[in-house]
């Protein structure tokens, strides 16, 4: 049987230090510890300490990126088969009763699936308090194992319960909630935040393009296209859930970023051309953004006014650059190229000619004669040497999550970019 894996939440209290032995005998078990620091604890505790004995890095601040690109808060909630609380000061206890999330320790309680176990510490007022006997009758209704204190004299010579059990009874009470741990209720549809190192894409850097581009032709008008930037968002969704490294390089939608993906906003063809030679290199590209073909070849400086003399301005269109082209001929192309093509007529010889034309490997063509772009589903075909695999009508967050799949498997036999 795999070993259990315990998030310990430590809290800001002087039992903190209690924490430093209960994780000792955690590891000593067999079991793999992932502690959580307040800020508080911070001032009784050294992230440091935990980290030698855990062996495992210490979580301190909600707000660190790369660690939500390696692995995110959500992630880390669920990974645990057990979340331990100890010590549980009165102010967490206050906070996780009342459901708020105002750090890294709140906001991975209120975001887990699995049970909770609560140990608290705190001075025999505290403990006694009307408001701290509702918090602790609430978290109990709620369904967290919260530990009676020990009673005896205190840090700050008070006697009374308020002490933080002893490593020992925290342990036993551990291994009677694991013992005990009920599956988790499954939210249908949802992703499966499994560990990392478990999901298909791991250690893979996947760059993706969105959206349409806008091509300004004066400070106030541009030439744009239809695409929502939906399919292209659900992919990197996908990619990030299936555990990649995930560069989102997006054109102009007011669309939110998906967990764990880094986004970068570009508005024209030739600012997505400089983002996407920038991203490389990566395991695979997935060009789906909507390029425009044309630009202005020349930008207003001041909004081109009508004269009243009923003269239309001439507008003259330069060609931009052809980024899927580019990346297929670059140095650095990546082992799996794919291109999007949304067409509206005789869409698998397009999609064909198109192979032939940029050099990729794949490309995913999109009818878009039934069901025009922004739509909530697409009909894919993805054309490559191997022939055409066309799949049924699908929501778009589906297709993303197929689409996954089947890169994954494509993967499977190359080793991962070697990153500095
Ligand atoms: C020296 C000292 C000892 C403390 N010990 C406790 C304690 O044992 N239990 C407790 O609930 N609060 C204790 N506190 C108060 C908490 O540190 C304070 O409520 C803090 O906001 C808790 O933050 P946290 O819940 O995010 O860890 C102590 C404060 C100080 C300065």
């Amino acid at each position: 049987m795999a070993a259990p894996r315990i998030l310990l939440i430590i809290g800001g209290g002087i039992a903190a230090y209690k924490a430093i032995e209960l994780v000792r005998l955690l590891r000593k078990s067999g079991m793999v510890v992932r502690c959580v620091l307040t800020r508080a604890a911070e001032q009784f505790v050294t992230p440091l300490t935990l980290a030698a004995l855990s062996e495992n890095k210490v979580y301190t601040n909600l707000f660190d990126l790369k660690d939500e690109v390696e692995m995110g808060h959500i992630q880390l909630s669920r990974e645990a088969d057990l979340v331990v609380v100890a010590p549980a000061t009165a102010d967490l206890l206050a906070r996780m009763a009342a459901g708020i999330a105002d750090d890294l320790a709140t906001t991975l309680l209120l975001a887990t699936d699995k049970p909770v176990l609560a140990a608290p510490a705190m001075n025999v007022r505290m403990w006694l308090h009307p408001a701290t006997r509702r918090n602790v009758a609430t978290l109990r209704g709620d369904g967290v194992t919260v530990m009676e204190p020990d009673e005896g004299e205190m840090a700050c010579g008070e006697y009374g319960p308020g002490r933080l059990p002893e490593p020992a009874a925290i342990k036993a009470a551990i291994d009677d909630a694991l013992a005990h741990a009920p599956a988790p209720a499954p939210l249908t549809g949802q992703p499966d935040f499994a560990p990392a190192d478990h999901r298909p894409l791991f250690g893979r850097r996947i760059l993706i393009t969105a959206g349409p581009t806008h091509e300004p032709i004066d400070p106030v008008r541009y030439i744009a296209n239809r695409s929502s930037g939906k399919q292209g968002f659900a992919i990197a969704a996908a990619a990030a859930e299936a555990g990649a490294e995930v560069l989102l390089v997006a054109g102009p939608v007011p669309l939110p970023t998906p967990p764990g993906v880094i986004r970068i906003d570009v508005e024209t063809a030739r600012e997505m051309a400089v983002e996407v030679e920038q991203g490389l290199p990566v395991d695979a590209a997935i060009m789906v953004a909507a390029v425009a073909d044309w630009r202005a070849a020349d930008t207003a400086s001041q909004k081109i006014k009508k004269d009243g003399s009923g003269a239309v301005p001439p507008l003259a269109l330069a060609e931009n650059p052809d980024i899927l082209a580019s990346v297929a001929k670059s140095a650095q192309r990546p082992p799996l190229l794919i291109g999007f093509a949304a067409e509206t007529n005789d869409v698998i010889a397009h999609a064909e000619a198109k192979l032939a034309r940029k050099g990729c490997d794949w490309i995913v063509a999109n009818d878009v004669s039934a069901d025009p772009m922004g739509g909530e589903t697409n009909r894919l075909h993805i054309v490559s040497k191997a022939g055409v695999d066309s799949w049924d009508r699908l929501p778009k967050d589906a297709v993303a999550r197929k689409l996954m799949e089947k890169i994954a498997h494509e993967l499977e036999t190359r080793a991962p970019l070697e990153r500095d």
